[in-house]
């Protein structure tokens, strides 16, 4: 029997996107070569060479894909900004044409009544400030809160809320530990001290932006938490499970939220690293009042501690990115004796599990450790296979399904108490999705890659209805 949820009053509807994989123009207006634009062009390094150079031409297409959004009757919409197209080299002067674009863009949204949601930074660092270490050089966070400032002056009176970090996580663990993100390291160590440059690079850049705008200016942050859960009770996996969490989880909300980084953390990684990269004061800088935390969720995560029999099972199987799940170092340093155990299907073409039931039961964690913050979704949606049909549509009812369960989620974390804000869908658009280029697609909207055409899918037609009428039928 269906039933029919509604959201509570002002619940913000939108949906996502991040620059790197939609924009394209990629040597343009004098736009300069971030970490993806090396990562692209190495080796073996992402699925048939795929590259950001043309992506989805929004560079290009910016009045049709505004008028797109129009169309389908978004009130939100969330993007992220090329920090090499504002400020080629990651520091010093500012590109004009590169401000003028998310200008143009902001403007264009505000004339159509869509509410810009601004991340600064999701994974596409320049160049320049790689060769200089990167998120392993304590300078990217000043040069990070430089560049937080540029835009907090040049938009910060039409933004009303700006997202400092996209996924801290990826850009720590999947950049430095596993390696299968941009900059592509393997060190443990290096890892664990990226993800504190990371939190500096956010509270500093926080700092900046309180400075340059009003007080109604909201500050947020993503995070991409991971619901993990022991395969069994045993102690052994619930040891596991637990490390898991803090390097997923508490690694970035501790102490952005709470001012100190977990001790089973700091014990658990003794032996990857001394943390002396943590300076004095460093964590009241990260340590900044928030409006809101962005959260991302696609699967949990299941975890075990990796007996010599699971190990004969599983071998080579570490802890990681789902997707990533079956080869190559782990992402979570330290838990190199725990495996990441398959979960039952059914799955997306992820090859990620389907289980909104974890959503519910992360949102509803969060909301009870981290009180006073509100949150909201800023990414949740999955890849199909999807093709366009004869008829001219694009049938995805697989896609329509995973996100009314989703949002059915999080409409039972709210009725528990969770106070969940807004849900953003990931994506406006079939993009480039990182190591798998173009060959996953997460949009509501289809891209023909040839003539870069956009077709609304069923499932944005779908999503146009709930956000008009606030309400889901289950
Ligand atoms: C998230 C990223 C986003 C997209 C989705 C599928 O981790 O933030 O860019 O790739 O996954």
């Amino acid at each position: 029997m269906s039933q029919r949820l509604t959201f509570p009053e002002h619940f913000v509807w939108g949906s996502a996107t991040a620059a790197f994989q939609i924009e394209g123009a990629a040597a343009e207006d004098g736009r300069g070569p971030s970490i993806w634009d090396t990562f692209c062009r190495e080796e073996g390094r992402v699925h048939n060479g795929d590259t950001g150079d043309v992506a989805c031409d929004h560079y290009h297409r910016l009045t049709e894909d505004l008028d797109l959004m129009q169309s389908l009757g978004l009130p939100s919409y969330r993007f992220s900004v090329s920090w090499s197209r504002v400020q080629p080299s990651g520091s010093g002067p500012v590109n004009p044409s590169g401000l003028d674009f998310y200008t143009r863009l902001v403007d264009g949204l505000l004339e159509r009544n869509i509410t810009p949601l601004l991340t600064l930074y999701h994974w596409d660092l320049p160049q320049p400030l790689q060769d200089a270490g990167g998120w392993t050089n304590r300078e990217t966070a000043e040069r990070f809160a430089d560049y937080a400032e540029i835009l907090g002056r040049a938009l910060g009176d039409r933004v009303p809320t700006f997202t400092t970090l996209n996924e801290p996580w990826c850009s720590a663990f999947l950049g430095h530990a596993s390696g299968v993100h941009a900059p592509g390291f393997t060190d443990n160590g290096l890892a664990l001290k990226a993800a504190h440059h990371l939190n500096l690079a956010h509270g500093r850049a926080v700092s900046a932006l309180r400075a340059v705008t009003g007080p109604d200016t909201k500050m947020s942050v993503t995070l991409n938490l991971a619901q993990v859960y022991a395969n069994t009770d045993d102690p052994a996996d619930l040891a596991a499970a637990r490390h898991v969490d803090a390097i997923a989880n508490r690694i970035f909300l501790d102490p952005m939220l709470r001012g100190s980084y977990p001790d089973d953390l700091l014990a658990g990684t003794a032996h990857l690293t001394d943390w002396s990269f943590v300076a004095d004061g460093d964590l009241a800088a990260i340590h900044q009042p928030l409006d809101v935390l962005g959260i991302n969720f696609y699967a949990p995560t299941n975890v075990a501690a990796a007996t010599e029999d699971l190990r004969a099972q599983v071998t080579g199987r570490w802890v990681n990115d789902p997707s990533q799940a079956d080869a190559g170092p782990s992402a979570y340093p330290g838990t190199d004796r725990a495996f990441s155990i398959p979960q039952p299907g059914p799955y997306t073409d992820m090859g990620w599990p389907i289980r909104p039931e974890a959503f519910t039961e992360l949102l509803v964690r969060v909301s009870k450790d981290y009180p006073d913050i509100p949150l909201v979704i800023t990414e949740n949606g999955c890849a199909y296979p999807d093709v366009l049909s004869a008829d001219g549509a694009v049938h995805d009812p697989d896609r329509i399904d995973y996100v009314a369960r989703h949002l059915g989620a999080v409409h039972a974390a709210i009725e528990a108490g969770a106070d969940v804000r807004g849900y953003y869908l990931w994506s406006l658009m079939d993009n480039f999705e990182w190591a798998w280029g173009y060959s996953k697609r997460f949009g509501m909207v289809h891209v023909d890659y040839d003539t870069l055409v956009r077709t609304p899918k069923d499932s944005a037609l779908w999503f146009r209805d709930v956000i008009a009428t606030n309400a889901l039928e289950l």
